[in-house]
């Protein structure tokens, strides 16, 4: 538990803890945003009031990335689960086109499930026959030369593996699923075609998908495609085709606040994140086989940090026994079983020095 409140620590894999400050921030201006005299979950998103909201919330997220003109932010709804769709809506708008999906892990698959819908998917490289545990070496990926797009999962929250090197495709765009790692380290936009983030992790609350997207890309939305889902309305509309979730992009303005003002940007946070993440792996490589990592060495995530006891006797218990040490949402993903710590940039380094100290004290005792 912290001292300041009873709060405990959660190491949820999202919807995921939020910094104190923003929470705070949120409570006392719940009633009333200071000079408006309403509260955010009462003015309309057209307003000029919302207006601020929405300029704050883009230009902050695009001091923090280093936005270049080439690109533009949207804020969106429908989770990665929409963007699955939209992609190949948008962007693979022949079929006789292919789409290149690179399936590290289970939001990888979901992605390639929804291309064949619309035109050709090859799966340019999958971990299925490892269990998903590493990155391919840009040598093992089979590209399609003129592919529409390649897509790719940065941060595979389940499996906790992180493409640290993205891959060289020429000219084909680079499309990436970031919900679990935008904002926790630098990152160079022109490398990428189109970014999303379901925003629950790093980037807010439920309810957003904050994406960067490359203009030029606008170009191949087909005016036959339903409008909601064509990228070109979203924005011509300035993100508000429809009401956007006003909510939801008021705390992302927030939390991008937060990651300027104290934690000082990104290349600090990624440093914090990389700290935090040593301190669990440290503890899992010095365990004599205690703990077992899930990823190989050079793939692992410093956002979700999953591993394995010996039995799942044994894992029961270390999750009650954290969780009356105040530490909870340490299961694994149900699909892959064992423990995962998922500690985004909110989650602070007391929490994770709890933890580590928590593995260690319970290796000893149960050794
Ligand atoms: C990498 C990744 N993509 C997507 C999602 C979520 O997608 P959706 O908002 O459709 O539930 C998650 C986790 O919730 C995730 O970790």
């Amino acid at each position: 538990m912290t001292k300041t409140t009873s709060r405990v620590f959660n190491f949820s894999a999202g919807p995921a803890a939020l910094p104190e400050v923003v929470l705070e921030q949120i409570q006392s201006e719940m009633l009333s945003l200071p000079g408006v005299g309403s509260s955010v979950l009462e003015i309309s998103h057209r307003s000029k009031d919302f207006d601020a909201i929405l300029n704050d919330a883009t230009s902050r997220i695009a001091q923090l990335t280093n936005l270049p003109d080439t690109h533009e932010v949207l804020f969106l709804q429908g989770g990665s689960a929409l963007q699955n769709v939209m992609m190949p809506m948008n962007f693979l708008t022949e079929k006789s086109q292919t789409a290149d999906v690179i399936v590290t892990g289970a939001w990888g698959k979901k992605t390639a499930a929804e291309v064949s819908r619309f035109g050709k998917l090859n799966i340019a490289w999958d971990g299925s026959e490892s269990d998903y545990n590493r990155v391919p070496k840009p040598s093992e990926l089979q590209l399609t030369p003129n592919a529409a797009y390649c897509h790719l999962t940065s941060n595979e929250t389940i499996h906790g593996v992180k493409y640290w090197d993205l891959p060289e495709t020429d000219n084909v765009p680079l499309l990436v699923d970031k919900s679990s790692d935008l904002f926790s380290e630098p990152i160079d936009i022109a490398k990428y075609g189109l970014i999303y983030a379901c925003a629950q992790k790093n980037a807010g609350i439920a309810g957003v998908n904050v994406l960067i997207l490359k203009k030029e890309l606008l170009q191949r939305c087909d005016d036959r495609l339903p409008s909601y889902l064509d990228y070109s309305k979203h924005s011509k509309a300035g993100s508000r085709f429809n009401t956007p979730p006003t909510f939801a992009i008021y705390v992302t303005g927030l939390v991008c606040k937060w990651l300027q003002e104290e934690m000082g940007g990104l290349a600090n946070i990624s440093q914090f994140n990389q700290d935090k993440a040593s301190l669990l792996y440290n503890v899992i490589d010095q365990s004599g086989g205690f703990y077992s990592g899930h990823a190989a060495q050079h793939d692992r995530s410093i956002m979700n940090v999953v591993f394995t006891l010996g039995s799942e006797d044994l894992e029961s218990q270390f999750l009650s026994e954290a969780t009356q040490a105040g530490m909870t949402t340490l299961k694994g993903h149900r699909s892959l079983g064992g423990i995962r710590a998922s500690i985004y940039n909110a989650m602070p380094i007391e929490g994770v020095e709890a933890l580590a100290q928590f593995m260690v004290d319970f290796a000893q005792k149960n050794g």
